[in-house]
C-alpha cells in the first residue's frame, strides 16, 4: 500500500519553527524582517499566490507587503523600481511574481534583483552557487521536495532520480539538489525519446510538466517513490470522470468552483509507487513555507543575526 506524503504536515512544522526564530530575534535586536512581493498586470492566479504568501508571512511575525504595477509600466520602469527596493534597508525578501507579461524579458528582470534579497533563489548568482554546492537562497519548490522526501525517510545517495521537465523553477534546480544529495539524476522534457523506459527506470520519478494525469501506470516502476508537482486547473466534467471515476470531491469541486486542481500523475500510477505526494496538499503547501524560511535566512545574513 502506498504511504502519501503529505505536504501540509511539514509545511505547519516549518512555518511553526520559522515564527519561533522571527519572535527570538525580534526579542533580542528589535528588528523583524520584511519581505516584498512584486506584481504586474493583472492576473488571477497570480494574485492568489502573491496574497497566500503575504497573509502567510504576516501570520509568522514577518512584515509583508505587495506592490502592484500596472501592465503598461515598461521593462526599465520595472528594474529602476527593483534597484529602489534593493537599496532599502527595511527590506529583506525581494520577488517578482511570475509569469510576467509577455512583453517583459523575465531572466533580465530576475537580475536586477539583488542577490542577498532573492528570495525565490532564481538569481544567478544563487543558482550558481547551487551548482557549486555552496550556500544560498535556494529556488522554493526543488528545496521543498527534497525537505519532504528526507521528512519522510526516503534515502537519496544513489537513487536514480528521474525528473520530467527542465523549467529553471523547478526541473533544472531540483536536478542539482539531488546531485548534491549523491542521487543519480536523468532529467526528461519533450524531445526526451523513449519517455516511458527512462522514467520506468527511476527509484524516484518527479512530475513537472503541467500535463494533467500525463504519468500513466507504465511509466512507473513497481514501489518508486513519485513527486507530483503539477498544479493543473482542469474544467472538464468528461476528462475528469475518465480519470477520478465518480471521485465526490472533485464533482463537487467543478460544481462548486467549475474546476478542479489535477496533478501530472494518474491516479492508477499513485497504486504502483511505494510513496507518493498527493495533489492538491503535496508539495504545494511547501513551496511557501520554504519561502519564508528564505526570507528569514536573508534577513539573518543581511543584518548579521546569529
Ligand atoms: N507545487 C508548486 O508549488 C509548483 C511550483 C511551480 C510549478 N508547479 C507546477 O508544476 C508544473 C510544471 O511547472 P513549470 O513552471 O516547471 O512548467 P514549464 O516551465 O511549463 O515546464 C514544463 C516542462 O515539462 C516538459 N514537458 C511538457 N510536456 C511534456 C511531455 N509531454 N513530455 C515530456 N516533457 C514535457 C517541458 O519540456 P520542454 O522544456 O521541452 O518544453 C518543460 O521542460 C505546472 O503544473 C506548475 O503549475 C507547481
Amino acid at each position: 500500500m502506498a504511504q502519501v506524503m503529505e505536504g501540509k504536515t511539514l509545511a505547519e512544522k516549518i512555518k511553526a519553527e520559522v515564527k519561533a526564530e522571527v519572535r527570538r530575534l525580534q526579542a533580542e535586536s528589535g528588528q523583524v524582517p520584511k519581505l516584498v512581493g512584486i506584481l504586474v498586470g493583472e492576473n488571477k492566479a497570480s494574485e492568489i499566490y502573491l496574497r497566500t504568501k503575504e497573509k502567510t508571512a504576516q501570520s509568522l511575525g514577518i512584515v509583508s507587503e505587495i506592490r502592484r504595477f500596472p501592465q503598461s509600466l515598461s521593462q526599465e520602469e520595472l528594474i529602476d523600481q527593483l534597484r529602489i527596493l534593493n537599496e532599502a534597508p527595511e527590506i529583506d525578501g525581494l520577488l517578482v511574481q511570475l509569469p510576467l507579461p509577455p512583453k517583459f524579458e523575465t531572466n533580465r528582470v530576475i537580475e536586477a534583483i539583488s542577490p542577498e534579497k532573492d528570495v525565490d533563489g532564481f538569481h544567478p548568482l544563487n543558482l550558481g552557487r547551487l551548482f557549486m554546492n555552496e550556500e544560498g537562497l535556494r529556488p522554493c519548490t526543488p528545496a521543498g521536495i527534497i525537505e519532504l522526501l528526507k521528512f519522510y525517510g526516503v534515502s537519496l545517495e544513489g537513487q536514480e532520480v528521474v525528473i520530467i521537465g527542465r523549467s529553471l523553477i523547478v526541473g533544472k534546480p531540483l536536478a542539482a539538489m539531488f546531485i548534491n544529495e549523491n542521487s543519480t539524476v536523468t532529467i526528461c522534457h519533450s524531445r526526451t525519446r523513449n519517455l516511458a523506459g527512462i522514467a520506468s527506470r527511476a527509484d524516484i520519478l518527479v512530475a513537472a510538466m503541467g500535463r494533467p494525469a500525463y504519468v500513466q501506470p507504465e511509466l512507473v516502476k513497481e514501489g518508486a517513490v513519485v513527486v507530483d508537482v503539477g498544479i493543473n486547473y482542469v474544467s472538464e466534467a468528461s476528462f475528469i470522470e475518465k480519470i477520478f471515476g465518480d471521485d465526490p470531491k472533485k464533482r463537487q469541486d467543478l460544481q462548486e468552483k467549475g474546476y478542479t486542481i489535477v496533478g501530472d500523475v494518474h491516479p492508477a500510477a499513485r497504486e504502483k509507487a511505494s510513496f507518493y505526494t498527493p495533489v492538491p496538499g503535496g508539495v504545494g503547501p511547501l513551496t511557501v513555507a520554504m519561502l519564508m524560511q528564505n526570507t528569514l535566512l536573508a534577513f539573518k545574513r543581511r543584518r548579521q543575526l546569529g
